[in-house]
Order: structure tokens, then sequence, then C-alpha cells
């Protein structure tokens, strides 16, 4: 998979302050060299992505980690043993010397070791790397190298085969308190909260959860339509697999809806999440007008299944009967 003289050219692009496609286990990210301000302004106009939103941070090593971050603490000790590499970013102080258009101006930085081959070497090479997912603003992401190419024609994209995660990294924000660790879940992912419980439990570290602030800005990845597709997504409860689906949504969106097809997923959370974003692609290309994903109530809300219901939630156009 890892090809050298790809890596090389790719090394070279970045160092002159331009972006490349970086295949990652989660998505394919669009990414920029930490230190190139021109090259983190290509990846904002690049995506159309206002600059409200901040980018997650990818290093390879904990020398790179330190080089990011204010200060390290028990907890961040913790979490990237038992969950690094993988989807699990952390938000925590960032470094005083980082890119403030990296952070948004926040005074926190994103930050994760992505597990994949091809990204750890780039990273290793050009240094750390801020990458976005590889996809137009507000639109589905990508999780093969030819779906960013489709939306990218002028990037450098290394090929790195299909993200086996499929889905974005869980965000987790980590504060150092009095009594010990308040933890904040930004996004949700494959990495899970009981996962997280688990680790610092096994560490003997105190920790709390907080709700996420709502006064905070709101970034995109937390606003409500995100990652959509070309046609219209309707999430509907499958109690209603039975009706007249025309019906139950002409009243509550315009458009003719001739063909809708339906969205199927698997059960089982880990494949349902690797293959989400490529059929959501697929089907919204197979000439439909409109795509239905037919939800159980129950599996919904598992731990398994939050990180992939959020996505189809936020990329829906119309929920219908959502948190019965
Ligand atoms: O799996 C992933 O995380 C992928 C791959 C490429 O690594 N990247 C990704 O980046 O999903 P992006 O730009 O699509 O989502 C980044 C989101 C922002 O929209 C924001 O919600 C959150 O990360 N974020 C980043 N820095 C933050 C910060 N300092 N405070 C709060 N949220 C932050
Ligand atoms: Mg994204």
């Amino acid at each position: 998979m890892i090809n050298v003289q790809e890596i090389n050219k790719a090394a070279e692009l970045l160092a002159q302050g331009d972006v490349v496609g970086l295949p990652t286990e989660t998505v394919y990210g669009l990414a920029a060299s930490i230190v190139s301000e021109k090259g983190i302004k290509k990846i904002f106009s690049v995506k159309e992505r206002p600059f409200f939103d901040p980018l997650i941070v990818h290093v390879a090593t904990s020398e790179q980690l330190d080089s990011v971050i204010a200060e390290k603490n028990e907890a961040l000790d913790c979490l990237t043993k038992s969950f690094w590499p993988g989807p699990l970013t952390f938000v925590v102080p960032k470094n005083e010397k980082l890119n403030s258009l990296i952070t948004s101006g926040l005074t926190t930085v994103g930050v994760r070791m992505p597990d994949h081959p091809v990204a750890l070497k780039l990273i290793e090479k050009a240094g750390p790397l801020a990458a976005p997912s590889a996809n137009k603003f507000g639109k589905t992401s990508p999780t093969t190298a030819a779906h960013v190419r489709q939306e990218f024609s002028n990037v450098l994209v290394l090929e790195g085969g299909s993200s086996q995660v499929g889905i974005e990294s869980t965000i987790l924000g980590i504060t150092k308190s009095k009594e010990g660790f308040d933890l904040i879940l930004h996004r949700p992912g494959v990495t899970t909260l009981a996962q997280i419980e688990r680790a610092l439990k096994a560490w003997d570290l105190k920790y709390r959860w907080l709700e996420r602030d709502s006064k905070e800005v709101e970034t995109p990845g937390q606003v409500k339509h995100h990652y959509m597709p070309k046609v219209p997504l309707i999430v509907v409860d499958e109690k209603y697999r039975m009706s007249d689906l025309h019906q139950l949504i002409q009243k509550k969106i315009e458009g003719k809806f001739n063909r809708i097809q339906e969205l199927d997923l698997p059960h089982e959370g880990h494949l349902a999440a690797r293959l989400l974003y490529a059929e959501l692609r697929k089907q919204a290309e197979s000439g439909a007008d409109a795509l239905v994903y037919y939800y159980n109530p129950i599996r919904f809300v598992s731990d398994e299944w939050k990180g992939i219901a959020d996505r189809l939630t936020r990329a829906a156009t119309l929920i219908l009967d959502w948190n019965v």
C-alpha cells in the first residue's frame, strides 16, 4: 500500500503550501502542513469551508503531540495509550505557537493519531497535518481515493484503499479540574463512551461528563445539515415501513418523488459505519429522486450506533418520528 515515491511527492507539495488527499481509517482527509499558512488557507478555500470551523491536527508520534498542545495530563496519557493510533480525537488546550487559523481562534486544539500506514508515513515525513474530511463543505464525506478525486480533480490523492472505520473520529474534550477530569463528547464515533470510561477506570482516574455548552459557537461538524447526499435523505421510523411514503413526505418537503431508493445498512454497527458514506453516495447517484432509511429506534440509540445515527440524522432533509 505504501508508495514511497508518492509519499515523497506529497511531502514536497505540503512543504510548498499545497493540499493533499490523505487516506485515514475513518474517512479521507484534505491535508496541509500545520506550519504552512498558505496550505491551511487553501484547505478552507478548496473545501468552501467557513473559517470558524476548526481543523483537526493529525500526528504520528508523541513528540509531535507535545508540539501542538499546551501540556500533557494523565487522562490524555491514559487515553492516547489505550486508543491511539485510532479514531479518537482529543480537544485540549493548544500550544500557543500553533497557527490560530487551524483552531478558528479557539484556545483548544483537536488532535488525533490516525491508524493508517500511509497517513502515518506521510506525517512522519512532513510533520503534523491539519486535515478536515475531503469533501465540499456540508456534503457526504469520502471513504475512497476515488470519492476525493471526483470532488477535487486537481488535488494529489494518496491511495489507501477503503476507509475501514467509515465515519469520522469520536471527539472528546478533556479539561483537568480539581477533582479529576471534565469530559465533553463533541462528536460521537465508533470509539464509545463505555470504552473511554473503562480505560480511565483502569488507570484509577476520576472524571465526570459535562454537556456541550449550548452557548459555545456551533461548529459545522455539529450543525444539523451536514454530510448531505445529492438528493434528499428521509429518515423514517421503521414502524412506517408499510405506509405510503409519498403521502407521508408530500406535505413536508417540496418536489416530486417518483423514485425513492431505500438505503440498506447492516445491523452490526462497525459494518454499518464502514458502508454508510459509500452507500449514501452510490444510491444518490443511482437516478433516485430521494433516499429513505428506515431506522430501528432501539438500535439507533445504542452505544454502537450512536455515531451512525448522528450522521444519518444530520444528513437527513426530513426525519419522521425521530425520538419516539
Ligand atoms: O476522523 C476524523 O476526525 C476526520 C479524519 C480526516 O481525521 N476528520 C474530520 O475533520 O472529521 P472535520 O473537519 O470534518 O471535522 C472537524 C470537527 C469540527 O467541525 C469541529 O466540530 C471539531 O472537529 N473540532 C476541531 N477542533 C475543535 C476544537 N478546538 N473545539 C471543538 N471542536 C473542534
Ligand atoms: Mg467533515
